[in-house]
């Protein structure tokens, strides 16, 4: 199939990419994380189309994206720790949880009925641009068919969607290629909801408090449902040694005897294996592989997120 859907992105396609958000259409975005599936957080009939297009169930709330943290709290409170939170992290990778207000505007079907709602200032110049020309907060959920692998490129997001979505801002490939943390602020203090680039020990480091730990193994939040960036293949985890009829993702030096053709970064640096995982992930289906065992990871900094990642896949 011809993907004509993907465009540069560029002045002339955010234009185009703005008019049809307001016409409560739906595009695809690049994120320094990873590509959104944006639409209107103003309008249910757009939102309607997100969850449709993606199969998500409509228990499960979606980020808004928005172009500044004053934009932000007009949607959200911000209590006084949480606003130095935003300031330190914005715009980045961080989604920030917080109660909603009672006159945001913002469509039930994005909060899926929560009184909070999830926010973010993405640092992505593309998608910063096209917050600021549409001048609409943007609901945008990873543009991944739900249950199945983010994606990191505009390919990805067409492999998933193909012409369902309007259009694919193409930005190329995401700078972290995993999604963002999410910290809750509730009256207990933070809880780290996702792991991601920003880690709760960076985020204690700058603020000088304390974030509630992640557990992996723990619904924390609506949606956040076990079985999620699933590949086909059957994945075993922390190997080193390699079983019959297997393949071999490395990270860093292979064990000896192992001859394997897939690393997550040869020089064991664990940004660069965050930026190709979601790719890596993906291509093991598309080379029909069944049987994958992926080396140990460090479960240090991102290496965190990662893990997260690979034991959500290998259920
Ligand atoms: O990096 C990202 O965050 C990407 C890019 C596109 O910005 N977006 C993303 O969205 O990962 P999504 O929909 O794939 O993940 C959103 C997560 C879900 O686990 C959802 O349950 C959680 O955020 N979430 C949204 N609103 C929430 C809320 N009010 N309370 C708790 N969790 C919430
Ligand atoms: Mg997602």
């Amino acid at each position: 199939m011809l993907n004509n859907n993907i465009i540069p992105a560029n002045a002339s396609s955010i234009k185009i990419a703005s008019n049809i958000l307001r016409e409560n259409g739906i595009i695809s975005f690049p994120t320094e994380t990873v590509y959104g599936l944006g639409a209107s957080a103003l309008s249910s009939d757009a939102i309607a189309k997100i969850y449709a297009v993606k199969k998500r169930p409509r228990f499960n709330p979606l980020i808004v994206h928005v172009s500044s943290l004053k934009k932000a709290k007009q949607i959200g409170i911000f209590n006084a720790e949480t606003q130095k939170l935003a300031e330190i992290f914005w715009p980045g990778p961080l989604t920030i949880v917080v109660p909603i207000r009672e006159n945001s505007l913002i469509s039930d079907l994005v909060t899926a009925g929560l009184s909070t709602i999830a926010l973010r200032v993405p640092s992505n110049n593309i998608a910063l641009d096209l917050l600021n020309y549409c001048d609409i907060p943007l609901a945008a959920p990873s543009a991944n068919l739900s249950g199945t692998v983010s994606p990191t490129t505009a390919k990805h997001v067409f492999d998933d969607f193909h012409d369902s979505v309007d259009i694919i801002l193409d930005g190329g490939r995401c700078e972290y290629g995993i999604e963002s943390t999410i910290i809750l602020s509730s009256k207990d203090g933070f809880k780290l909801l996702r792991a991601g680039y920003i880690t709760e020990d960076i985020i204690e480091k700058e603020l000088g408090i304390i974030v509630q730990k992640y557990k992996s193994s723990a619904i924390i939040a609506p949606g956040q449902l076990e079985k999620h960036y699933a590949p086909k293949a059957k994945l075993r985890l922390n190997a080193s040694t390699l079983l019959k009829d297997e393949e071999f993702i490395g990270f860093g030096k292979v064990p000896d005897g192992i001859s394997s053709t897939i690393n997550l970064s040869i020089n064991g640096d664990l940004v660069e294996a965050a930026m190709n995982l979601f790719s890596i992930l993906r291509s093991i289906d598309d080379l029909k592989l069944n049987n994958v065992a992926v080396a140990k990871i460090p479960n240090i900094g991102i290496g965190i997120a990662i893990n997260d990642r690979l034991q959500r896949a290998a259920i």
